[in-house]
């Protein structure tokens, strides 16, 4: 496996305000994405995933702000760029953003504009970041759209949106984000609005698109059974803070923390009628404005100690890449 780095996210901290409250929804996170792989972030609904994408596009609404770290993103030449210090406008950032980082958001269906072709939706794309004829970029989401499984893609350069099933829209969606070649793909949950079969359909794309494009790629999922179909790498995520990180093997063959093993115990189940959303894990998440003074699992964890209520966890280093925040894993209690 290549090691090279093409992101790296150190110590990101991202808060709300809502009135008076603050929204406490990214606390220190850290993680590098390898160049060529797929790294999945997973965990229940509510507990960051999608914040921390919209931190590291720099992407979030008002009321929102990063408050801590760095996202460092390394180009073709290696130059490292600080995402989060770019101002949010800048020239600079949006070209990264769009041409070299893109991302498919959560209910990326409703984002396809009804009154344009989906041929003109996918270009327009490529136009704003590659200067080419438009007989170059008709061409070039030709390509895409055959790649993309559409036996008859000039036909459907000009389909409207409501020609296609969710499927079909999905698969434009990941042209949009693919055409121009990013070097990092985002995607949020891109198969959750999906039937199964569907389902099976856009990861494998998404597999095939990663490999042949060697597109570095971030996947954001509830579910561990995509992220054992799909990933390289995972990270586990709780109340903001990644509680389990490893590679593929490590995390399903030796996991650690009580709330990954929970989240394999409760693979959701994929039948006909969709996914069943399964209650994971008794209990629910705590909410972001409460200070908690020690691991934000113990109300639901089977192992609390007395520590995990009054001391925030401090990693250990399992094996390697492998990390864990959970006092269960501090060797002879020397960080307690
Ligand atoms: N615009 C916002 N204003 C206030 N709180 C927000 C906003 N967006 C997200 N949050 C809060 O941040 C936390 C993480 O949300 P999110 O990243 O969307 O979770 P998920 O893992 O389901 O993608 C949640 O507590 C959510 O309520
Ligand atoms: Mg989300």
């Amino acid at each position: 496996m290549n090691e090279e780095i093409i992101l790296k996210v150190e110590n990101l901290q991202t808060k709300f305000r809502v009135g008076k409250r603050i929204v406490h929804a990214v606390n220190d996170v850290s993680f590098e994405l390898k160049k060529g792989t797929m790294l999945g972030i997973v965990g229940e609904s509510g507990c960051g995933k999608s914040v921390t994408a919209h931190s590291i596009m720099k992407l979030l609404p008002k009321n929102g702000s990063i408050t801590g770290g760095k996202v460092k993103y390394y180009d073709n030449n290696g130059k490292a760029h600080i995402l989060n210090e770019y101002d949010r406008n800048s020239k600079e950032l949006r070209t990264i953003r769009g041409k070299e980082i893109s991302m498919i958001f959560q209910d990326p269906l409703a984002s396809l504009d009804p009154v344009y072709t989906i041929g003109s939706q996918i270009s327009e794309n490529l136009r704003e970041h590659e200067n080419i004829s438009k007989k170059e970029a008709f061409d070039r989401v030709v390509s895409m759209l055959f790649e993309l499984g559409f036996s008859n893609p000039e036909e459907r350069y000009y389909d409207y949106p409501h020609n296609f099933s969710g499927g079909m829209k999905q698969r434009v969606m990941i042209a949009i984000a693919m055409i121009c070649n990013p070097n990092i793909l985002i995607a949020d949950e891109p198969t959750t609005a999906l039937d199964v079969t569907i389902q099976a359909q856009i990861l494998t794309l998404m597999s095939k698109m990663q490999k042949t494009h060697g597109t570095s790629t971030i996947l954001i999922t509830h579910n561990m059974g995509i992220v054992a179909e799909t990933c390289d790498e995972v990270a586990v995520i709780y109340m903001g803070r990644i509680v389990e990180f490893g590679n593929l093997e490590q995390i399903f063959n030796t996991p650690m923390h009580p709330y990954t093993k929970a989240l394999l115990k409760s693979v959701p189940v994929l039948s006909s009628g969709g996914e069943k959303r399964l209650e994971y894990i008794p209990g629910a998440t705590p909410d972001g404005s409460e200070v908690i003074k020690g691991c934000a699992f113990a109300d639901r964890c089977k192992h609390t100690m007395e520590i995990c209520r009054t001391k925030q966890p401090v990693e250990s280093i399992v094996d390697g890449s492998h990390r864990v925040l959970c006092w269960l894993y501090d060797k002879g209690g020397k960080n307690a």
